[in-house]
């Protein structure tokens, strides 16, 4: 409890936000915080990030790490979801859907990718909490593959859709995919849980040492419970999918949607999203306690960062051998 006596004290006015660019670091069956040191896991993730990335990652990933893909230079961090498929209504052939970034973000060229947030209550102002970094060897995960109704799906205020009519749109979310073609793609959102227990680092379910009290749509989270009185960054992904060259190819006749994910959902009440802290040293809590948002924290204040050419120089090997690309007649992992 020392460190926790140490935050009230130093509790002061915090206004920091960060909203920056990562591109694909890799497309690949891996999963080290759900299925450590399988490879490969049972399905297809897009991971952004540090290059420390592999099938088991333990220890201060922070300080394994040699480059990144993200704005932040100093954020070795991965970040990943399960990836979007196309899938035939008449032949059953997989296509994967490819990504584009961001619009909204700082250089231009980032290849595929997500937009990261560390905010603590939404999108235009961070509060006035102290906000305690992740510490090395923090990790989460929030949502569950296994989810299949729409019910569960709308429980999940944090995970939603967007029907983008232009690579702009923003708002109008739903808990499952868009039901008809939309013009710019869809964008998948993962807001994490925000409310740490002070103890744990990770949980045998990587959920329960958090607690989500966020509601969605980048709006002021509800205070943390007892239980989970830390208040950690509140973690949010968007990934543009760009699904406007499927519009064009054959629909199910049945109104359904033809999008599938990596697990072969295709109401997308499964949507899930993995966190694996890995910021360097004291960085990712110099920025919180800073009062910088967005663009403003780039160039050494108080964050350092780096330039698109950069981002997209850090890549990792391959290590699971597979065909991810093209037509394939099964999803990576689940041949029949
Ligand atoms: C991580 O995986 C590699 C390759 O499978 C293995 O050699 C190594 O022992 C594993 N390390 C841990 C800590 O599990
Ligand atoms: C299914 O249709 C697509 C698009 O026409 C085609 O490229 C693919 O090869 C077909 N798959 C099979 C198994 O015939
Ligand atoms: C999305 O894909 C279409 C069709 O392939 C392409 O013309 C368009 O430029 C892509 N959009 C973005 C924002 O990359």
């Amino acid at each position: 409890m020392k460190w926790l006596a140490l935050t009230f004290a130093l509790a002061a006015p915090t206004h920091a936000g960060l909203r920056f660019g990562c591109s694909t670091l890799s497309i690949q069956r891996l999963d080290p915080v759900v299925e450590p040191g399988n490879a490969p896991s049972a399905h297809l993730h897009q991971i952004v990030g540090g290059n420390a990335f592999k099938a088991n990652m333990t220890g201060d990933v922070g300080e394994q790490g040699t480059c990144t893909t993200c704005t932040f230079s100093e954020d070795f961090s991965n970040y990943w979801t399960a990836v979007l498929y196309y899938k035939h209504p008449t032949n059953g052939s997989y296509k994967r859907v490819p990504i584009y970034p961001n619009a909204q973000l700082s250089g231009t060229g980032i290849q595929g990718g997500m937009t990261i947030y560390y905010t603590q209550v939404d999108f235009n102002t961070n509060g006035k909490d102290k906000i305690t970094s992740f510490k090395p060897g923090f990790r989460m995960t929030v949502g569950s593959p296994a989810t299949n109704t729409l019910d569960g799906g709308k429980a999940h205020k944090g995970l939603r859709y967007t029907c983008l009519q232009t690579i702009l749109t923003r708002g109008a979310e739903t808990p499952d995919f868009p039901t008809k073609a939309c013009p710019a793609g869809i964008m998948a959102i993962h807001h994490f849980p925000a409310c740490w227990d002070g103890k744990n680092l990770d949980s045998p379910d990587h959920q329960s040492h958090m607690y989500d009290t966020t509601k969605g749509g980048f709006q002021p989270a509800a205070p943390c419970p007892a239980s989970h009185p830390v208040r950690m960054p509140q973690v949010a992904y968007e990934t543009m999918w760009n699904t406007t060259a499927f519009n064009s190819l054959p629909w199910p006749k049945d109104g359904t949607q033809p999008f599938v994910w990596s697990f072969e959902d295709s109401k997308g009440y499964g949507t899930h999203g993995d966190y694996l802290f890995g910021w360097k040293g004291d960085s990712l809590q110099k920025a919180m306690d800073s009062t910088c948002m967005f663009q403003g924290c780039e160039n050494g204040k108080p964050l350092k960062s780096q330039n698109v050419a950069a981002m997209n120089k850090c890549t990792i090997k391959n290590t699971i051998e597979e065909d991810t690309e093209g037509w394939l007649t099964a999803l990576p992992g689940r041949a029949m």
